[in-house]
C-alpha cells in the first residue's frame, strides 16, 4: 500500500534530510586513506544523536551498525570494521536518520584518496543516472520511468545496473510500498502522484550486474569482484516537481 505525505510530514522529512546531508559533508571532510568504517560509523552516531537524531538502521531487523559501510567490489550492506581504507579505494556509506520520528535516506559513494580513471567514471555516471532518474519523479509518471531513465543511460556508459536491490517508498518506517527499481520499461508500475516520498538508490557496477550474498547474510558484492558504486536520495512529489530531501548543495 502506497501511503501519501502531508505538506507537515514532508517539511519533517526534510529537515532529517537537512542533517543527514550536512552528515555527508562531514564524512567527506575526514576520508581519508587509514581512517577505518568503524572510525566512521561512530562518527556520524555521534554526530547524529548530538544533533537530536537517532540511526533508525541500528537495531533494523537485527542490524548492528548506525551505517552501511560498502567497499569496492561490495554492493550495499556492508559491514563497518576495522580494517583502515587505502588509498585507491571506493567507499559507499549509507544511512538512515530518524529526527523526531521523520526519515530519510541517503547513500553516497566516497573515493578515497586517489583513485584510478576508471573508478571515477564509475562514480560520475552513477550520480548522474541517480539524477536523471530524480529528473523523471514527477506527478504523472509512473514508476518505470525513473528506473528507465538511469538504465538507458548506465548502459550507454559501459556499466551495468543492479536488479537486487531497489529503492523504496519511505514514511514512518524504512521500506514502504512502492518498490522503486533503477531498471525496466518506461510506462510501467505505479503511477507517481503529489505527496510521495521515494528512495532512488542505483546501485552501478563496473562490470556484470550479477552480485552475490555473503555469508553474513547482508553484504552483497559483485560476482565478477569488480567495483560498485552507489548513490541514493530521498525525494518527495511536489507540485512543483521533484524535492530532493536528501540534497548536499
Ligand atoms: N539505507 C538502506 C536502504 O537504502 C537501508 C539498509 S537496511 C539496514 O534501503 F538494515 F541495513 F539498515
Ligand atoms: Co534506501
Amino acid at each position: 500500500m502506497i501511503t501519501l505525505k502531508s505538506e507537515r510530514e514532508i517539511a519533517m522529512m526534510h529537515e532529517a534530510g537537512k542533517l543527514l546531508a550536512s552528515c555527508h559533508k562531514e564524512i567527506r571532510k575526514i576520508i581519508q586513506p587509514g581512517i577505518t568504517t568503524l572510525d566512521i560509523d561512530s562518527f556520524v552516531e555521534d554526530y547524529l544523536r548530538k544533533n537530536g537524531a537517532t540511526p533508525e538502521q541500528k537495531g533494523y531487523m537485527g542490524y548492528k551498525y548506525a551505517t552501511c559501510a560498502s567497499i569496492n567490489d561490495e554492493i550495499c550492506h556492508g559491514f563497518p570494521r576495522k580494517t583502515p581504507l587505502k588509498d585507491g579505494d571506493i567507499v559507499t556509506i549509507d544511512m538512515v536518520v530518524n529526527l523526531e520520528g521523520a526519515l530519510a535516506d541517503s547513500a553516497w559513494t566516497y573515493a578515497v584518496g586517489n583513485i584510478s580513471e576508471k573508478a571515477k567514471r564509475l562514480l560520475d555516471v552513477t550520480r548522474k543516472g541517480l539524477y536523471n532518474g530524480i529528473e523523471k519523479a514527477v506527478a504523472g509518471n509512473r514508476i518505470g520511468d525513473i528506473g528507465h531513465a538511469i538504465q538507458s543511460y548506465v548502459e550507454a556508459e559501459g556499466f551495468s545496473v543492479v536488479r537486487d536491490f531497489t529503492g523504496h517508498g519511505i514514511g514512518p518506517t524504512i521500506h514502504e510500498d512502492p518498490q522503486v527499481p533503477h531498471f525496466g520499461p518506461p510506462g510501467k508500475g505505479p503511477r507517481l502522484v503529489e505527496g510521495m516520498v521515494i528512495t532512488i538508490e542505483p546501485m552501478v557496477n563496473e562490470g556484470t550486474w550479477a552480485c552475490r550474498v555473503d555469508l553474513n547474510g547482508w553484504t552483497a558484492r559483485t560476482a565478477d569482484g569488480k567495483l560498485s558504486a552507489q548513490y541514493e536520495h530521498t525525494i518527495a512529489i511536489t507540485k512543483d516537481g521533484p524535492l530532493v530531501l536528501t540534497e548536499q548543495y
